[in-house]
């Protein structure tokens, strides 16, 4: 495997390669799910691989903290957005070390070291003019008072007229267009109609660089970039031309405010990729390692970051030519993978099969998965689908059936016949030369991301070393008397068979790697550890490495999945007290004009069942008519001359019966439970409630 190549075998590498792994920054406000692990799973498995075969790798990672989910999934919780991002930092971290996930550093990109990257990018990117300002229009919402991103306004589409869909897209007829294009557009935030409303944004001018992403995309350090069905996808977009990249959004915002703009942040896919740099800054910091020398301009270290194709415009447009116009050096490679589905649909709540990292771990071992991934994954990006029947199948016949197999069928004859000492000789050195040999394609395999493909090879030597077993038949040489020494050269033959096959296999399940390392008594560091066969040395008594996947506790697993993400309804015969509303701010608060009214007169609308026609006095003569919904509980003879509290700024809004013009405040479900709010005699009509 020469440096800078990936796509070759791994079998001629001379030289020991430095390299760089990054995986997508997962947001901070949801827990990963078993779609996500598609991608950290890869990613490990292939660092992994890199380190056994010799190669100083690093792998970082963060949680991408920024935006306005982020920050409106606070103000729902009711907590700030650094409480919820730290909360939910905590449970990725463990969800990723439960799956046996080796990040060398775990960041933020809300961190001192992102802030200054972010910074020093924008600021090079601006002093050599590739940053523009312009006045753009945008949906903003009037009531909470904040520009909607697309995926906040809904409405009617302006295709096919399907509605609630979302301002980008069409769910129905798959149309894509711009919210303004929605019919009856509604902010998801307010319910309010959003209005057109004008700022200034920054951009970067991507079209500065074409031609330096022309050549990263096509050769850049002699090989390509990119997958070729990325490659077809960036021509297109090189044909229609390379747009303005809007950095830039106005507050209220959870960022990085941008230096020398007061109001204005870096939008979130600014600073999400410089997060790779700050998490990697915070280890060189933590390790003492020159951080230069792996992102400077002249840098020789291979940079790969693994994405879903979903981002790949931001990773092989923007990224990079963020990194060229600063004078950072840009990633080698971007590796693209697909989508999961389960059972070959959509991962999907109802059927139980949006299944979160923790729920899996709640019921199942998480080298399951990382097999299963395995077998399944390729280099390239079509989608991958995880079958339960297939998962079951495959784990039990492979690793259970198969590989663990081997050593269970010849380490009982070494410990109770042999006192655990192995054989000085092998049975058939010629086979276990074979399996060396085959050492090298897979290794390619790994090397080139088709994990697929290793694994089958590893599979077929499996099939090759039982195959050996049933033909050598221990169990039948162990009854006569005088076949002593063949038995235990064949055994020794069998589990060093099954050393080179976990030695494979190390990348994908390193748990069960390392228990069977404690079983041989010798550690495995290197790939070519497999060269030399445990001879005359003893080895531990057997202990089970890996139980058998549960069928009970798969389906139990789904259940789970399918109750955790159902609304809770808890069946009462007590009222129900609905779930306190969306958070607003103080501001919010003081907007509201609260206001003693006494109840001049009270009447049945006629022809409907619960409304009284309530005319208010809220002091200064005014006097206001509101509709309340209040029939049920109140004698319309019994509130006048009442004192209550009023909403005095609502607006007034037209209903079947006439116009009201406010809000008279009760509490209760409804019917006749219903209690006005009443005030002591003491207090005057017009008061401001406080
Ligand atoms: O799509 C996502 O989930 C993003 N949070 C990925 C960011 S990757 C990188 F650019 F930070
Ligand atoms: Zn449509």
């Amino acid at each position: 495997m020469s440096s800078n190549t990936n796509n070759h075998t791994a079998s001629n590498q001379t030289t020991s390669r430095t390299i760089l792994v990054t995986s997508a920054l997962p947001y901070a406000n949801g827990p990963i799910h078993i779609g996500h692990l598609v991608e950290y799973i890869q990613t490990d498995i292939w660092v992994r691989f890199q380190r056994l075969y010799g190669s100083t790798c690093y792998y970082v990672c963060a949680d991408d903290a920024h935006g306005t989910p982020i920050m409106l999934r606070a103000q729902d919780t009711g907590i700030s957005p650094e409480a919820l991002i730290e909360q939910i930092a905590k449970e990725h971290r463990t969800d990723f070390a439960d799956f046996h996930i080796g990040f060398d550093n775990y960041h933020t990109t809300h961190s001192d070291e992102n802030r200054h990257y972010a910074n020093l990018i924008y600021s090079r990117l601006r002093e050599r003019g590739h940053i523009v300002a312009r006045n753009i229009h945008h949906a903003f919402d009037p009531e909470k008072q904040i520009f909607l991103p697309d995926r906040f306004i809904r409405g009617e589409c302006p295709r096919c007229g399907a509605k609630d869909q979302y301002g980008d897209s069409c769910e129905a007829c798959g149309a894509t267009y711009s919210p303004s294009d929605l019919k009856n557009p509604v902010s998801v935030l307010s319910g309010a109609t959003p209005v057109d409303k004008e700022s200034e944004h920054y951009f970067v001018r991507l079209s500065d660089f074409s031609d330096m992403l022309h050549t990263w995309v096509n050769g850049h350090k002699r090989f390509p970039a990119v997958q070729p069905e990325i490659a077809n996808k960036l021509e297109e977009w090189f044909q229609a031309g390379l747009k303005d990249w809007d950095i830039s959004r106005d507050a209220p915002y959870f960022g990085f405010e941008i230096p020398d703009a007061p109001g204005k942040y870096f939008y979130v896919w600014l600073d999400a990729p410089i997060g790779y740099m700050a998490s990697f800054q915070d280890l060189c910091t933590r390790e003492g390692l020159d951080f230069d020398a792996f992102w400077g301009v002249d840098s020789d270290v291979e940079l790969y970051h693994f994405i879903g194709k979903d981002i790949a415009y931001f990773h092989t447009l923007f990224w990079p030519a963020q990194l060229h116009g600063a004078g950072f050096r840009a990633p080698s490679a971007v590796f693209c993978h697909g989508f999961l589905t389960v059972d070959g649909q959509k991962m999907s709540k109802s059927r139980g099969t949006f299944i979160k990292a923790r729920t899996y771990l709640d019921y199942l071992n998480p080298e399951y998965l990382r097999y299963y991934f395995a077998c399944k994954l390729t280099n390239g990006i079509e989608d991958l689908d995880l079958n339960q029947e297939d998962f079951i199948q495959r784990v039990n016949a492979d690793l259970v059936g198969k590989v663990v197999n081997i050593a269970s069928r010849c380490a009982g004859f070494i410990t109770k016949r042999f006192a655990g000492q192995l054989a000085d000789k092998l049975d058939v050195p010629e086979l276990y030369e074979a399996f060396v040999d085959q050492g090298d394609t897979i290794a390619g395999f790994f090397n080139a991301r088709e994990f697929g493909k290793a694994v089958r090879e590893i599979m077929a030597l499996a099939d090759r070393a039982n195959q050996y077993i049933d033909e050598r038949k221990p169990w039948v040489l162990a009854k006569e008397a005088d076949k002593e020494e063949e038995l235990q050269s064949i055994c020794t033959m069998g589990i060093n068979l099954f050393r080179v096959l976990m030695i494979y296999l190390k990348p994908v399940l390193p748990v069960t790697a390392k228990k069977v390392e404690v079983f041989l008594r010798m550690s495995v560091s290197h790939w070519d550890d497999r060269k030399t066969p445990l001879l005359d040395r003893p080895i531990n008594p057997f202990v089970p490495l890996m139980q058998r996947v549960d069928k009970v506790a798969v389906a139990t697993m789904v259940d789970a999945s399918r109750e955790e993400l159902q609304p809770k309804e808890i069946p009462s015969a007590k009222p129900k007290i609905e779930p306190i509303a969306r958070m607003i701010s103080i501001e919010d608060f003081a907007r509201v004009d609260l206001r003693i009214a006494r109840i001049e007169s009270a009447e049945p609308v006629p022809d409907a069942d619960k409304l009284l026609r309530l005319v208010l006095d809220i002091g200064d003569s005014s006097r206001g008519t509101v509709f309340a919904g209040i029939k049920g509980a109140y004698a319309p003879e019994d509130l006048i001359g009442r004192l209550t509290v009023v909403v005095a700024n609502l607006a007034p809004r037209k209903m079947r019966f006439g116009v009201s013009e406010g809000m008279v405040l009760a509490a209760g479900p409804g019917g006749k439970d219903i209690w006005l709010l009443g005030v002591d005699s003491g207090a005057e009509p017009g008061m401001r409630v406080k």
